[in-house]
């Protein structure tokens, strides 16, 4: 974006990608784990979040978390804990850097890249390897479009499945909710998330070795015995504060899906009939998580999407690029393989608005400019 657009739209009223929806009534519990001084990780809210969010998503164990990456991080420990012969990784090689950064941490993976699937912006399941015994997958829900996990598992029923589900709350495979059928999972409650404690996480498992391990590592490792520490382990405690977020948010949760639902349903209606638009396409038996709503414009290149991009900003409308492909970053240069798609994606995506106080007259404004854009540059 050149520099002195940007000066000129800082100053403008500007519609966002996201901004967190917080009544009121979702705030009490934050005020009163102030006012009751328990602003660290210990506290009455970090129990009531963990027990309100298994009830809802039916997960056997769940580990409340100060941020997503260490949660989606805790699906490596947990692997290289009860399974140290897994050394190799299948991963989707068009996500948030996050996803892959959690295998690097600790070392001890090798990556087998997969590219993404046009239709879907997930990984390609025609094109992922048969994995041998010492490879498991990492499944990521881009922008909430869900992976069929269940469907995946019987395709592969001796390979081990970790799901990075940051993005997929509340998304579902087969019935279930996404993040509940895998070994391990993880999700975010980042501010952009539908469901937020400002920064948080949690992981989910419904195996029991695997969460009294996690659940020590989570806490330096600390054995039963105070400050004797039987493994290695992180801070990556959630703070009272961030639980005491989450459960008015957890409280709220069908009226914020509800509100999102209605966001996507007028976006798919006004845009369906588009010439040259379309949506992420869902797998048989999977709800979408209605996290982000992207578009793919199929006849553009890189340059015309940069196009719309700046004519959406100057009226004042943010958008996101959809995920580039992880040569892209300095440090994953060397996956530069089977990147078509990705790179594909990357110059044809768009992802817009999508927040559930989006009013009706900001959705049409945005479709309108989308539908202008695409008149005058056929
Ligand atoms: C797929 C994916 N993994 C991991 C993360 C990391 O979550 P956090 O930002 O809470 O650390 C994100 C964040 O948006 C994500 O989208």
């Amino acid at each position: 974006m050149p520099e002195k657009v940007k000066k000129r739209n800082r100053n403008r009223l500007m519609l966002p990608i996201y901004q967190p929806y917080l009544p009121k009534e979702c705030l009490r519990y934050a005020h009163d784990a102030l006012d009751s001084t328990w602003i660290s990780s210990q506290g009455v809210y970090i129990d009531k979040a963990k027990e309100k969010l298994k009830e809802i998503v039916g997960s056997k164990y769940v580990i409340m978390v100060n941020n997503g990456t260490c949660a989606t991080h805790m699906l490596a420990l947990g692997l290289k804990f009860k399974y140290p012969h897994i050394r190799k990784i299948i991963v989707p090689n068009n996500v948030y850097v996050a996803a892959w950064n959690s295998f690097l941490f600790s070392g001890g993976f090798e990556f087998i890249p997969v590219d993404a699937d046009l239709n879907t912006w997930n990984i390609d399941h025609k094109k992922i390897p048969a994995p041998d015994e010492e490879t498991a997958i990492l499944v990521v829900h881009n922008l909430g479009n869900i992976v069929n996990v269940p469907a995946l598992q019987k395709r592969f029923p001796k390979t081990l499945i970790v799901e990075d589900n940051c993005e997929g709350l509340f998304g579902r495979h087969e019935g279930a909710y996404s993040g509940t059928q895998s070994l391990i999972s993880s999700v975010s409650f980042f501010g952009n998330k539908t469901i937020t404690s400002g920064e948080g996480g949690a992981v989910f498992t419904q195996d029991e070795m695997i969460f009294e391990y996690l659940n020590s590592v989570r806490g330096q490792g600390q054995s039963s015995v105070r400050y004797i520490h039987d493994k290695l382990g992180y801070n990556y405690r959630m703070t009272n504060i961030q639980a005491a977020l989450l459960y008015g948010q957890l409280e709220i949760q069908p009226e914020i899906r509800e509100k999102k639902r209605s966001v996507f349903d007028l976006y798919t209606q006004e845009l369906k009939d588009v010439e040259g638009i379309r949506f992420q396409e869902t797998e048989a038996n999977t709800e979408h998580a209605q996290w982000m709503f992207g578009l793919r414009f199929d006849q553009f290149n890189q340059q015309k999407k940069r196009d719309l991009e700046l004519f959406l900003f100057e009226n004042n409308i943010e958008t996101r690029p959809m995920f580039y492909p992880m040569n892209q970053h300095a440090h994953l240069s060397q996956y530069s393989n089977g990147i078509e798609i990705a790179e594909r994606l990357n110059h044809q995506c768009l992802i817009l608005p999508s927040f559930p106080e989006l009013t009706r007259s900001q959705i049409l404004t945005v479709t309108r400019k989308i539908k202008d854009f695409m008149r005058t540059h056929s």
